[in-house]
């Protein structure tokens, strides 16, 4: 077991991405968002006019394509080819395409290197790391001190989405984001390669009825117990 590395997975909503930054910065561990390398290497797919579902063009595309991710929790800048594209990865372009790129194996197979790459550098500083993803407790580092499961409602996740586009500056559309939810969903949990489900050792916390400060309580405690 590797103590200092906390695996965060579980479905889009359900307040991942901020629980996740939240806890790095307060453990001062770095912190690793795959979700954001998969959005990138998407982002890359599309300016290429490439198809999404054309395995071997992107294949070809991602391979070829310089993606860096910060690992700081305050700033986790992230670059396509030098230049950065943290609010591009985030529109409805990437988001409607990812799940396809994501579900190529080779597409797989190279960022997981690069993602266990990142782990294994934290890994000699105190603070750790705390990596968030879909299949980081059953793939990408199974071996973690700690694995939680992050659950809740397709509801409460599509009205977590919506508020947080129209925060950033987004349209809000809730019912076309609750569809959006659940097809993602499906399809990540439905594709042959390292389909998102809970680790069998994973912690699994349901935050449909939690706020924020109540999340991160309870990882607080997990982190004590085990991480
Ligand atoms: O977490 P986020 O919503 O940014 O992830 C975007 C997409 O990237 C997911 O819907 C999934 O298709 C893919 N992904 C993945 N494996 C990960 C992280 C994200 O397949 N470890």
């Amino acid at each position: 077991q590797l103590r200092g590395v906390v695996a965060l997975d579980g479905p889009s909503g359900t307040g991942k991405s901020t629980v996740s930054r939240r806890l790095a910065s307060a453990l001062g561990a770095t912190y690793l968002d795959t979700g954001a390398m998969y959005r990138a290497a998407t982002l890359a797919v599309l300016r290429a006019g490439a198809d999404p579902s054309d395995e071997a063009e992107v294949r070809r595309i991602v391979s070829a394509a310089r993606l860096v991710v910060g690992t700081d929790p305050g700033h986790p800048e992230v670059l396509l080819d030098g230049v950065d594209v943290g609010r591009e990865i985030r529109g409805p372009q990437v988001t409607a395409a990812v799940s396809a790129v994501s579900a190529v194996a080779e597409v797989r197979r190279l960022l997981v290197g690069q993602q266990r790459e990142v782990i294994r550098r934290a890994l000699v500083s105190p603070g750790g790391i705390v990596v968030e993803g879909r299949d980081i407790g059953t793939a990408v580092a199974p071996e973690a001190g700690l694995k939680v499961y992050l659950t809740a409602s397709a509801r409460a996740r599509a009205e977590r989405r919506t508020a947080q586009d129209v925060s950033e500056g987004r349209a809000g559309n809730l019912d076309r984001t609750h569809q959006d939810v659940q097809r993602r969903d499906a399809l990540d949990s439905g594709r042959a390669v390292s389909p998102l489900r809970m680790a069998d050792d994973a912690v699994e916390l349901d935050t449909t009825e939690l706020d924020l400060p109540a999340v991160l309580e309870q990882l607080h405690k997990l982190v004590e117990l085990r991480g």
